[in-house]
C-alpha cells in the first residue's frame, strides 16, 4: 500500500497540528489517492481538508513535536454516481482508508455551477422554453443550480440532481435577478451533466423594470460625505503566527474548510497569568433557507448553504473588495477545484480591530472625577456569495471576555415573477411584477466547549418571580438554574419573557466567590421554522426545531443535518444521535445553537439589500473574579478633534 518508495513524502512544514493543509499537502494528498486508486478524470474531489488529529494530540502538543499530517477527502465518481471517503497520511505517503458511502450526494461543487449553466443553455428543450418567453439570446440567461431536496420521488433516487432556477439580463452588465424566467425549471443530472427535462408551468411575462445598483448605473451620488479614516500609526495590537492569533489576553487559532468556512480552535483568555480555555472548536455547522411559497415551482426551495454547497468554497476573495477599515491582516484559503487542483482564495479571511464605542464609564457626581474606557474588539470574518445572496460571518472578541458571533445578510433577495395584476400572498412586490418570496435563514453553530477544561455541564437559566409563600411583598424574583443532564432534556427553545439563557459551567472550578466558572450563551433574535412538522425540510433539517442541543463530544458528530444533506431524506444528525439520550453532565460537551431570521422582504431590500444581522453572544459568567477589563488603559487625552464627542 505504501507509496513512500515511489513518491517522497512531504515533510511537515507547519508548526502546529491544526494548521490547515498547505497547497503542497493538498496536492500530495490528491496525488496519493489518484495513484493508489488509479483514478480516472471522471472523479471529482468534493473536499480535501485537514483530517484533524485527536484532541489529546492537539492539547498535548509541544513546539518541536513531530506532526503527523493527514488529509480527509470526499470524492464523487461521475460514471458510477458513487461517493467515497478517503483518509491519506501525507507524512508517510499512504492511503489509510478508502470507503464507499452508499446513498449519499456530496455538496454541489462550484465547477458544477458553471458546467450546469452551460448544459442548460445548450439544451434545445430549454431554448424552446425561453423562446416562448421572447428570450432569444441564451448568453444573457443566468442559471442558478438550486439543490433538489428529497420529496420521495422514485425516479429521483440516486440521481445527482439540480433543479435550476433561471433569470435573464437585458445586457451583460444588467442585474439579471430583476427578470426571473418564471415557471421554467431545467432539471439537470449533474453526473451526466445533462438536462433530464425542462418543467414548464406556463408563461409569466418578464417584469418590466431594471434593478441595477452598480456604479455604472447609479448616476447621482449624495455629495455630503466627508472622509472618515481609521489610523493605526503603530500598527494593529494583534500578532499572527501561522494561523494562531494573539490579541491582548486572547489566543485564537483559526482554520478554514470548504464546507464550514472559518473554523475557530482552542480559544483561550489569559487571566492572572493563567491561559484559560473557553472552547476547543467552533464553526457554522449548517444553515438552511426554507422558502414559504407553495407554487409548484417554488415549494422545493430550501438551500442548505453549508452541507449542500460548501459555504467555505464560496468565500469571496477580499482582494476584490473588503469593507473592513484600518490595519488588516488577510489569510488565504486553499481548497481544491472539483478536479483536485489546488485553488487559492486569496484574502479569504479578514482580521482587524474595531473601535466599539464605550467599554465602561463612571463619574463620581460629587467630585466629577470621571473614568471612561473605549472598547476595542478583534474581528475575524469572511464573506460568501451563494448565488444571489451574500453572507458575512463575523466572530468578535472583546476586552471583557465577551465573544460574539454575527452573520450579516446582504446581496440580492431571491426573486420570482408574477402576473401584472397579481399581489402575492407569500412574498412582497419589490418592483412591478417582481415578487420576493418570504423565507427564513436558519443557522446552526457547533461549539465544542471547554470552559476551564474539557468537562462541562449545561444549565438553563430563567429569571422567574418568587412563589407566593416566599414573596410577602410580591416583588421577589430570581435566576433559576436547571441542569440539562442528558441529550433529550437538553433540546430547548428560547423564552424571551423569562430572559432565558444557557450557561456552560465547569463544575470543578470556582471563581473567588465560590461560583462555578461559566460562560453564558445569550440568544439574540430568534424564531422557529414555519414549515409544518411533516414538511420535507423539517425532516431533513430537524436541528431547526430546537434552539439548543447538547451532545457529548464525538469526533464523528460534526454536522447537525448529517454528513451529506444534499438530497438526503433526513432523520440524521442531531435527531438521530440524541435518541440515545446520552449523559451531558460533567463531561466533554458540544453545544449546538440554532438561530433563525424570518425574512418578509421589503421594498428597501431591492435592488440590493442593506445588511440585516443576526447572531448571539457568549459572555463570561462568574468566570472571572471581577471585571477583567479593569486594566484597559484610558485613551490618549488629545485623541480626536474638537468636534469629537463620547460614546
Ligand atoms: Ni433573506
Amino acid at each position: 500500500m505504501t507509496l513512500a518508495q515511489e513518491k517522497p513524502a512531504v515533510s511537515a512544514t507547519v508548526d502546529h497540528p491544526l494548521e490547515p493543509l498547505t497547497p503542497d499537502e493538498i496536492a500530495t494528498a490528491v496525488a496519493i489517492v489518484r495513484q493508489e486508486k488509479s483514478l480516472k478524470t471522471r472523479f471529482r474531489f468534493a473536499t480535501v481538508t485537514l483530517h484533524e488529529p485527536i484532541k489529546e494530540t492537539v492539547l498535548g502538543f509541544q513546539p518541536g513535536d513531530t506532526i503527523e499530517r493527514e488529509a480527509f477527502l470526499i470524492l464523487l465518481d461521475n460514471a458510477t454516481a458513487r461517493t467515497y471517503e478517503a483518509v491519506v497520511s501525507i507524512s508517510s505517503g499512504q492511503l489509510k482508508s478508502w470507503e464507499h458511502i452508499p446513498d449519499v450526494q456530496p455538496p454541489i461543487m462550484l465547477d458544477e455551477f458553471v458546467e450546469c449553466e452551460a448544459a442548460v443553455k445548450a439544451s434545445e428543450e430549454f431554448r424552446a422554453a425561453i423562446a416562448k418567453r421572447g428570450i432569444t439570446d441564451p448568453d444573457l440567461v443566468m442559471v442558478d443550480p438550486w439543490s433538489a431536496g428529497n420529496y420521495g420521488i422514485a425516479d429521483e433516487q440516486g440521481v445527482r440532481l439540480s433543479r435550476a432556477l433561471c433569470w435573464v439580463k437585458a445586457n451583460p452588465t444588467d442585474n439579471g435577478y430583476a427578470r426571473p424566467i418564471e415557471g421554467v425549471i431545467p432539471v439537470v443530472d449533474l453526473n451526466k451533466m445533462e438536462v433530464i427535462r425542462v418543467e414548464d408551468y406556463g408563461v409569466v411575462p418578464l417584469p418590466p423594470k431594471d434593478g441595477n445598483y452598480t456604479t455604472e448605473y447609479v448616476k447621482e451620488y449624495r455629495q455630503d460625505l466627508k472622509p472618515l479614516e481609521i489610523v493605526q500609526p503603530d500598527g494593529p495590537s494583534f500578532n499572527v503566527k501561522g494561523h494562531e492569533i494573539s490579541w491582548q489576553k486572547w489566543k485564537i487559532r483559526i482554520g478554514f474548510t470548504p464546507r464550514e468556512g472559518l473554523v475557530l480552535y482552542t480559544v483561550t483568555y489569559t487571566d492572572q497569568g493563567e491561559e484559560r480555555p473557553i472552547f476547543y472548536r467552533a464553526s457554522l455547522a449548517e444553515m438552511t433557507v426554507p422558502y414559504g411559497d407553495p407554487k409548484p415551482y417554488h415549494y422545493r426551495k430550501n438551500a442548505f448553504d453549508v452541507g449542500e454547497y460548501g459555504i467555505g468554497s464560496l468565500a469571496n476573495s477580499l482582494k476584490l473588495g473588503c469593507d473592513c477599515l484600518g490595519e488588516i491582516y488577510y489569510f488565504d484559503a486553499f481548497i481544491t477545484d472539483s478536479r483536485g487542483d489546488v485553488a487559492q482564495i486569496e484574502n479569504a479571511v479578514c482580521l482587524h480591530e474595531e473601535d466599539f464605542g464605550i467599554l465602561w464609564k463612571h463619574m463620581d457626581w460629587r467630585t466629577e472625577h470621571t473614568e471612561v474606557r473605549r472598547s476595542r474588539r478583534l474581528v475575524i470574518s469572511f464573506i460568501a456569495t451563494v448565488g444571489n445572496y451574500e453572507y458575512g460571518f463575523y466572530w468578535y472578541f472583546y476586552q471583557d471576555g465577551t465573544i460574539q458571533y454575527e452573520i450579516k445578510l446582504t446581496g440580492m433577495v431571491s426573486t420570482a415573477a408574477v402576473m401584472p395584476d397579481e399581489v402575492p400572498k407569500y412574498g412582497t412586490l419589490i418592483a412591478p411584477q417582481l415578487n420576493a418570496p418570504i423565507h427564513q435563514h436558519i443557522f446552526n453553530v457547533r461549539m465544542d466547549m471547554s470552559v476551564d477544561g474539557p468537562n462541562n455541564s449545561v444549565y438553563e437559566v430563567d429569571i422567574v418571580p418568587e412563589e407566593d409563600e416566599h414573596n410577602p411583598y410580591g416583588n421577589a424574583f430570581y435566576a433559576q438554574s436547571t441542569l440539562l443532564s442528558s441529550e433529550q432534556g437538553a433540546q430547548r427553545t428560547i423564552d424571551p419573557m423569562k430572559g432565558r439563557y444557557w450557561k456552560i459551567v465547569n463544575p470543578a472550578k470556582t471563581n473567588a466567590m465560590g461560583y462555578p466558572t461559566a460562560y453564558k450563551l445569550m440568544p439574540g433574535e430568534n424564531t422557529l421554522p414555519l414549515a409544518r412538522p411533516d414538511a420535507s425540510v423539517i425532516r431533513r433539517a430537524t436541528y431547526m426545531t430546537k434552539h439548543l442541543w447538547v451532545t457529548p463530544y464525538s469526533p464523528d458528530e460534526k454536522y447537525p443535518a448529517g454528513n451529506y444533506p444534499n438530497q438526503h431524506p433526513g432523520d440524521v444528525g442531531l435527531p438521530e444521535w440524541t435518541q440515545a439520550d446520552r449523559s451531558v453532565e460533567d463531561t466533554d460537551v458540544v453545544v449546538w445553537y440554532t438561530f433563525a431570521h424570518s425574512h418578509s422582504p421589503r421594498a428597501e431590500d431591492w435592488p440590493v439589500m442593506p445588511v440585516a444581522t443576526i447572531g448571539f453572544m457568549l459572555k463570561p459568567l462568574n468566570f472571572f473574579d471581577e471585571n477583567p477589563a479593569n486594566d484597559v488603559p484610558p485613551s490618549p487625552k488629545n485623541h480626536g478633534s474638537k468636534h469629537a464627542c463620547c460614546g
